[in-house]
Parts: C-alpha cells; structure tokens; sequence
C-alpha cells in the first residue's frame, strides 16, 4: 500500500522532506507548522492527519516530546506509524504513542537539510539513519526507497555513539575550514581566495574518501612520515596553542593510517615523537 504521509513541523528538515516526498510522488497529506504559512497549516491539527499512515515528526529535539504528545492526544489512523528526525534523541513520548498501538522510531536523513530544492537531489543520494520498531523500520525503508536514498540501520542502544558519529563527519570539517581558512587570511591571503582554495581542496579529498579507504587517502606529512614538516608546522603553530593542540592530536590519529597504508614505522616514530614534544591539553594522550 503507498504510504500516506503527514510532516509535523515546516521547518528546514520538515520543509525538505515534505518536498521531496511530492517529487518521489509519496502523497503528503499535511505540512503542519506553528505559524500560518501559505503552503502549510498551523494552529490546530487540521483532519487530514486521520488519513495519513506514517506521521513524520520534524521539529527542534527541544520541542520533540511535546510534539509527540500532542499527536497522542490527536485523531491519528489506527496503526498509523509515527516516525521523528532527531538523530541524537530516544523520545519517551514514543513509548505513550506505543500503547495506543502506534509503532514508532527514528527516520534521521544524514544530510544538512536547508534548501529543498538542493535536498531533493542530494537526498537522492544520502543515507538515512532508522531504528525502532518493526513496523517504524519498514515504513522508514519504504519512505527511504521512494526517495532513492539508502537506510543505515541504527544500532539498539548505540544512538548516541551514532549521531556522535556524524557530528564528526559532517559538523568538525566545517569547523576544521574555518580554522584553516583564519590561518591562511591571518597570514595575508584574501578571504575570498582562502575559502575557495579551501573549500575545493577539502571537496576532493571528501571524494578520495568515497573510492578510498581512509589510509590509503591519507596524505599529507604524517602519512609521508616526513617529521620535518611536521617539525615546521608545530613551530608555524606556536602562537597558537589551541590550533597547534588539534593538529597535534588530529596527526596523532593519522599515525595508525599511514602505518596500514605501509609508511615506515621508524620515520612515523620520529614523528610521534615530535608530536609529543610540547604537547598542549588536547593533545594529551
Ligand atoms: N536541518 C537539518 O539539516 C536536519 C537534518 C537531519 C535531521 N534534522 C532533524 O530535524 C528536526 C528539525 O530540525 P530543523 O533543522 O528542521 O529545525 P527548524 O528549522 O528549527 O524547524 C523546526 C520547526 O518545527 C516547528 N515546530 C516546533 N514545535 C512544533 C509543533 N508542536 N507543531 C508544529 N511545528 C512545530 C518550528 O516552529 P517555530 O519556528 O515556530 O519554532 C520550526 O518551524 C530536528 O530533530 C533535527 O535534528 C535536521
């Protein structure tokens, strides 16, 4: 049966998949938000949501279990599943929504959601993240297949470890752009310049990872196992304890990749240990 679909929430992620749905012809039933809107409702839950067989809970983690609890005092289809987007929270309004024999769980799309129309194509490659229960899983993969993204199936019990993980993926390489971009334009060059530069060499080495394992795209001198680059750029970095720390423990963590992409282990002791000379706090081991 095709699923009929109800999105709670017209922000940014609600907005995107509620528009992607209608291009991969899932019939949405409803877009709800809590301001009026000329392609959604708001106020009070309008009756379409009795028609919908899978609502999809899209607001802040702040305002989840409320909104979750609002849909239990709502008219909601018998068996109608009841899915959310949060990658990082296990509401406990699921389980009031369970005794009232509504299956719940996670349809977490591991994508930054702004613009739908950018969304719809990226989604179409994008994984993702469900769990839950039998029936919230089935729904979820079926709302995942018409899109044409693929489903990583969280782990019982490891949700925090999962969205942990993304964090790091898709949230510190920005961070780690913007650091590297104000070293670059503290040293003179034109901002424009050192975000583009920037921006195209981090794109490429995101696309090394996709034909590549991590060890053999690592490059860069930790992977050459040339300590005196590293010796330079620690001394580059010297006025800049907190970014010399994070390079420091970020190159630490890049040792066990140049050692299984073959690198000489004498050269990567040598770099170790320059590594810990003068350690900062966020290098500590
Ligand atoms: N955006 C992403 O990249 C992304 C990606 C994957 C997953 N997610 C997940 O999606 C969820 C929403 O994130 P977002 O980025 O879309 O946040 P957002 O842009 O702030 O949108 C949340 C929307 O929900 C509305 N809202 C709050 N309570 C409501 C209620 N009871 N009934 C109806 N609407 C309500 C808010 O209205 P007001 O504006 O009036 O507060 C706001 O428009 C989060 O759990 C997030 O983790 C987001």
């Amino acid at each position: 049966m095709t699923p009929r679909l109800f999105v709670l929430g017209a922000g940014r992620a609600g907005r995107a998949l509620a528009h992607a749905m209608r291009v991969a012809n899932v019939p949405v039933v409803g877009l709800h938000g809590r301001r009026p809107a000329v392609d959604t409702t708001s106020g009070e839950l309008p009756p379409s949501l009795a028609t919908a067989t899978i609502v999809l809970v899209t607001v802040r983690d702040a305002e989840l279990n409320s909104a979750l609890l609002e849909l239990a005092h709502a008219r909601l289809a018998p068996g109608a599943v009841v899915l959310h987007a949060s990658g990082g929270m296990e509401p406990a309004a699921l389980d009031t929504l369970r005794a009232m024999g509504h299956p719940g769980g996670t349809f977490h799309p591991l994508l930054p959601l702004t613009d739908p129309t950018r969304a719809t194509q990226q989604l179409r490659s994008a994984w993702i993240g469900v769990d839950g229960d039998d029936a919230a899983r089935a729904a979820s993969r079926e709302l995942a297949a018409a899109l044409g993204a693929r489903v990583l199936e969280i782990p019982t019990g490891a949700k925090a470890r999962y969205h942990a993980a993304a964090v790091i993926a898709s949230n510190f390489p920005v961070v780690l752009l913007s650091l590297a971009s104000r070293l670059l334009t503290a040293s003179g060059v034109d901002a424009d310049a050192a975000r583009g530069a920037l921006t195209t060499l981090l794109g490429a080495a995101a696309e090394n990872l996709r034909a590549h394992e991590p060890s053999a795209a690592l490059t860069g001198p930790v992977g050459r196992g040339d300590v005196d680059t590293v010796r330079a750029h620690l001394a580059a970095l010297a006025e800049s304890p907190e970014l010399a720390g994070i390079y420091r423990a970020l190159s630490r963590e890049a040792l066990p990749l140049a050692a299984a992409a073959g690198a000489d282990p004498v050269r990567l002791e040598l770099v170790r240990r320059a590594l810990d000379e003068g350690r900062g706090p966020l290098s500590a081991s």
